[in-house]
């Protein structure tokens, strides 16, 4: 897909992508999950079935930064059959957002009943430390763009779609669930979404913990908007990466400290998600 690609014909691409796939893997995935910055190859997650780069894939574009590896693998984790997207694309990057939630769409076609995005992010509550896990129970879509402006495609979903409970409450109370077996802690807050690519000034920090963010950071909230457009279940969980609030505690940020300090958290977070998706499994979906 290219960067011009038109939403009218996203659901289209997003099913070419899914026939596709089908094919290539056999199985049926029931889960999605998205591994953000540093979320590493899966490998440390479940023994991988099928592993497929997104160059092959229709319409899926190569992951610009380098510590996303671009590919899908397919295992089941937690008793259910999953789909992992390693690797993401960002609104930054210069793609448009019918592009960067193509994934999404194509997991929903594909058959997905729900998705779990993860990610790193600036912490901007005061109690948060580097390397803590947090859990999404809301966001902020801080971004100039909207994967659903454009035509209005009624296959896809609603027009106006409700985003009252986007992250879903059953599938949070399932993460506090795990965690708690886990003996792990587990925050959850509210993520701001920016276009980025450069991080915060120390006002802009302020401004959204005063507005009302725990987290803050470049992606997740197009795919989250995309896969509630078309009915999919959602839940997020983030890695505080950095601590940007309050100003006295801001620390020096590169994207190497990020993919480092998620990396130091990498089995923590394989951990809590192997025991997450057990917690949902046992649900109906
Ligand atoms: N700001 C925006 N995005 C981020 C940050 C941040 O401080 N840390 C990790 N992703």
């Amino acid at each position: 897909m290219t960067h011009t690609a038109d939403f009218a014909h996203a659901w289209d691409l997003a099913g070419e992508a899914a026939e596709w796939l089908q094919q290539a893997i056999g199985s049926r995935p029931r889960l999605g999950i998205t591994l953000g910055t540093g979320g590493g190859q899966t490998t440390g997650l479940f023994p991988v079935e099928v592993r497929i780069p997104y160059r092959e894939i229709p319409h899926f574009l190569t992951p610009g930064v380098e510590s996303h590896a671009g590919e899908i693998t397919t295992g089941v984790l937690g008793g259910i059959p999953v789909i992992c997207l390693s690797g993401r694309f960002h609104y930054y990057e210069g793609w448009s957002m019918a592009a960067i939630v193509h994934p999404v769409r194509t997991m929903a076609r594909l058959g997905c009943e729900g998705m779990i995005f993860t990610n790193a992010a600036g912490g901007l509550h005061p109690d948060y430390n580097p390397g803590d896990l947090v859990l999404l129970h809301d966001h902020i879509n801080l971004m100039p763009d909207n994967p659903l402006r454009g035509v209005h495609d009624e296959r896809m979903g609603p027009q106006f779609p409700d985003m009252m409970a986007a992250y879903d409450p059953a599938w949070r109370q399932a993460a506090h669930r795990a965690a708690s077996h886990l003996g792990m802690s587990l925050r959850e807050g509210v993520y701001a979404g920016l276009a980025g690519p450069n991080l915060e000034t120390p006002a802009e920090y302020l401004f959204l913990h005063r507005i009302g963010a725990d987290l803050v950071g470049m992606s997740t909230v197009p795919e989250v908007i995309a896969a509630r457009h078309c009915g999919m279940r959602v839940a997020g969980l983030s890695v505080v990466s950095n601590v940007c609030y309050p100003p006295d505690r801001i620390s020096h940020t590169t994207h190497a400290s990020v993919i480092d300090t998620v990396a130091h958290s990498r089995q923590r977070l394989y951990e809590l998600l192997t025991a997450w998706v057990r917690e949902i499994s046992g649900q109906p979906f």
